[in-house]
């Protein structure tokens, strides 16, 4: 329902207190505060649209496979980060926020399934039982965080809409709004902003589609609504904002391997053996650490997701 909101410069005093009010000064500037921080909020929701559906994560269960070590702080985890759509320094992300709508936000689910459908947020997330999994994630850049998401585990989504068996992959792509977001009105990247899984490694447990973290609704810069994480892949594969999901038969496009193909494969493994063409894989920055310390193979994540890939040659799919 739309509702006019006048702007603060249209207010008339009459409209923001009565008489007796107008000359008992501090009542004064209490109503007229309260009227116009209302405004101002109304007016910021209905010109962003940046707030999204909320949810109850106080039963959200833990996680076996949540690691252990100290956590990246929230300050870090929300002001450090990469989302091309909303500027390509890791600053960017977080000011540029408010660019980001969110509400009312759909995902459609399409392709190789035999329910196919267009979901709104809430009812595509609440079928699905809310987990807190604490997860490091390491970034291609070589340096990673800890970071205590809270979502759904994407096999259980994936099996909900029951993919047929010439389902090999899935494909999933980011919000495509170049008004508003800024990063999008560039040419950084071919947008919107595509990735992909074989249908084995979506089925994996530890990938989750993250709604949050830090016990609070994702923020915008960390990709909200709704977001992927799998935690042995390089961070590009955790794909944010996500509007479309999509079952294929053949390999889908990634966006940042279609911009440098050389430079970033599909599979995108954290492999401490395989360096970037511009920089060692060896050992990365755990932010808010001052030394760096060794990248484990599949990001320690080997136990679980190694056979995924055995007899595969990790240096040619890289
Ligand atoms: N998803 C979209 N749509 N756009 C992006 O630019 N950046 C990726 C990934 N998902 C990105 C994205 C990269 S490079 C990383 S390291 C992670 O998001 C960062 O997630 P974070 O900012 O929440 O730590």
């Amino acid at each position: 329902m739309l509702i006019k909101i006048r702007n603060s410069s249209d207010l008339k005093d009459h409209d923001v207190t009565d008489l007796d009010d107008y000359y008992d000064r501090r009542s004064f500037i209490r109503s007229s505060f309260k009227y116009l921080t209302y405004g101002a909020l109304a007016n910021y929701g209905m010109m962003f649209n940046t707030s999204h559906a909320s949810f109850d994560f106080t039963s959200a269960k833990k996680s076996t496979f949540s690691a252990t070590e100290k956590l990246t702080s929230f300050e870090s985890i929300t002001s450090y980060n990469n989302f091309y759509e909303l500027g390509s320094g890791k600053k960017d992300p977080k000011l540029n926020s408010h660019l980001l709508r969110t509400n009312p936000w759909t995902i459609t689910v399409g392709g190789e399934c035999n329910k196919p459908g267009t979901y709104n947020l809430e009812d595509f997330v609440n079928p699905h039982a809310l987990e807190e999994r604490i997860y490091r994630l390491r970034c291609v850049e070589a340096w990673s965080m800890v970071i205590p998401w809270l979502g759904i585990e994407l096999s259980k989504v994936i099996k909900r809409f029951e993919p047929n068996s010439k389902a090999k992959f899935v494909q999933f792509e980011s919000i495509y709004d170049p008004e508003n977001l800024p990063g999008q009105k560039r040419r950084v990247l071919n947008w919107p902003y595509v990735e992909g899984l074989r249908i084995d490694e979506a089925l994996n447990p530890l990938v989750i589609l993250a709604v949050g973290l830090y016990g609070k609704d994702l923020l915008n810069q960390n990709g909200a609504p709704l977001r992927l994480v799998v935690p042995w892949k390089y961070g590009f594969k955790s794909i944010k904002s996500i509007v479309k999901i999509r079952f294929t038969d053949v390999q889908p496009k990634s966006a940042w391997n279609v911009s440098a193909p050389h430079e970033y494969g599909f599979y995108s493994n954290v492999n401490p053996n395989v360096d970037h063409p511009r920089w060692s894989q060896k050992r990365e920055r755990r932010i808010g650490s001052f030394l760096k310390q060794k990248t484990q193979i599949f990001n320690g994540y080997a136990e679980e997701v190694a056979h995924l890939y055995k007899g595969m040659d990790l240096i040619k799919y890289f």
